[in-house]
């Protein structure tokens, strides 16, 4: 991703002079002085893994987000892995998430050997639709067969209807997964934390784009102690210290004995786990950016109200909708621009935008048009028209707390500039 350069210079669009930064990415990072001083006490310390921070973080997240129990990891991508596992996903499980997500919300499936398939989105939220969903469950159940698990995504920060989705969960048994990497500082009710209120188990990530970063890295929060301990054993190799299965003889002794006490190096493997974990230098960032979070989502709350009230009443473009109960974080804003309608096309938008000096991205090519979900699992382009149509017209424009207004203005002028 490329980096904002500080340097401003004059651009002129519409015949109006503004002053930009040189170059926006879809999102960026926000580290100040107070994040560098945390990470650089932790390295003139003894610990650079497995110290005191990592917990301290753990700490600090169970209790921004009303969480009993929290486990950092090395980023967000394990974390669903680890979920899957600690959930006991195994082949023949059928899971289900949505197809606009990242590629990760459905690989997780496919570690564990599962099943994958889809729900179409709703259109006006763009998360999960829980009608399809409850029809898909159904339609599942006349061939016998029972929805394990499903992953549900707050995309781009907006919190699906969790509500609806608990109630389905209890009624159908299924496990349910908040995959929350765009939602951090999200809220149903005024409850920023809703995620564990109402999944089983929720992932997070603290990748550069999203609320706060650790670089790489990620957590798993859920109200469940059982969860939490297998995923806290899978995350470091599936090594346990205590419930030992078998005790060795001591090396080097004549006593063939098991011994009745385990010496202070023993551990034990009792199932195959991974190395995923974050570093206490990452954890010490990450427990800066904590105090920070609601002032960057109140920030990116600011832009998108710019956003939308530059955008709305425009037959050119779809804003996203927000329903009065909660509150969306915006980790991206996903603006729909009716290309079919306009003289320019994605492809031309996409390469003027970059030559303004503006990455957009976009969020995201539905999953299961991906060649490889294609040739192993038989999906195809029209299976889940609503997904598909989202993407035609979808581009994540600039947001993250370092915009200014003028920055804000440039990229807006240049929006409608190319789209007229
Ligand atoms: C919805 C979603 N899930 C999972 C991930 C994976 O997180 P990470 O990049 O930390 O592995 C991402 C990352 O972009 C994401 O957007």
């Amino acid at each position: 991703m490329e980096n904002n350069k500080s340097e401003k210079s004059q651009e002129y669009i519409n015949g109006s002079q503004l002053t930009v930064n040189r170059f926006y990415s879809y999102g960026k990072q926000t580290i100040e002085q107070d994040d560098i001083d945390a990470v650089i006490e932790v390295l003139k310390g003894d610990w650079l893994t497995q110290g005191p921070f990592v917990r301290q973080f753990e700490e600090d997240l169970a209790s921004k987000f009303n969480a009993k129990n929290v486990s950092a990891v090395a980023n967000g991508t394990a974390g669903l892995h680890l979920i899957g596992l600690a959930l006991g996903w195994t082949k023949d499980d059928i899971i289900l998430t949505t197809p606009i997500t990242f590629l990760a919300s459905a690989n997780c499936i496919l570690y564990t050997g599962a099943t994958p398939d889809f729900v179409d989105i709703d259109p006006a939220s763009y998360t999960i639709d829980i009608h399809k969903l409850e029809q898909k469950i159904l339609e599942y159940q006349t061939k016998n067969q029972n929805v394990k698990a499903v992953v549900s995504v707050d995309f781009a920060g907006l919190p699906c209807d969790w509500k609806g989705l608990r109630n389905l969960a209890d009624k159908y048994s299924f496990q349910l997964v908040n995959d929350n990497c765009h939602a951090l500082g999200a809220e149903i009710d005024g409850d920023i934390g809703y995620a564990c209120k109402y999944a089983d188990i929720v992932n997070m990530s603290f990748h550069p784009v999203k609320h706060i970063t650790t670089g790489e890295g990620g957590a798993i929060l859920t109200n469940s102690k059982e969860l939490d301990s297998r995923v806290k054993i899978l995350r470091t190799h599936g090594m346990v210290k205590e419930n030992f299965q078998n005790l060795h003889p001591i090396p080097n002794t004549q006593n063939p004995e098991p011994y009745t006490k385990p010496p202070m190096w023993y551990y034990e493997m009792h199932e195959l786990g991974y190395n995923y974990r974050i570093t206490d230098f990452q954890s010490a960032l990450g427990s800066s950016q904590l105090k920070k979070i609601d002032r960057f989502v109140g920030r990116r709350n600011e832009i998108a109200d710019y956003y939308n009230k530059a955008f709305k009443n425009d037959a050119r473009f779809i804003i996203p909708k927000v329903n009065e109960n909660v509150r969306h974080s915006y980790h991206l804003y996903p603006l729909q621009i009716k290309f079919d309608e306009l003289k320019i096309n994605k492809i031309e938008f996409f390469e003027k935008m970059r030559e303004s000096n503006i990455g957009l991205q976009v969020h995201y090519i539905p999953i299961h048009t991906q060649p490889y979900y294609k040739n192993n699992f038989g999906f195809n382009e029209g299976d889940f028209p609503l997904a598909e149509e989202f993407y035609k017209n979808e581009v994540s424009i600039p947001i993250y707390p370092l915009l200014e207004n003028e920055d804000l203005e440039y990229i807006v002028k240049t929006i409608k500039h190319l789209t007229k």
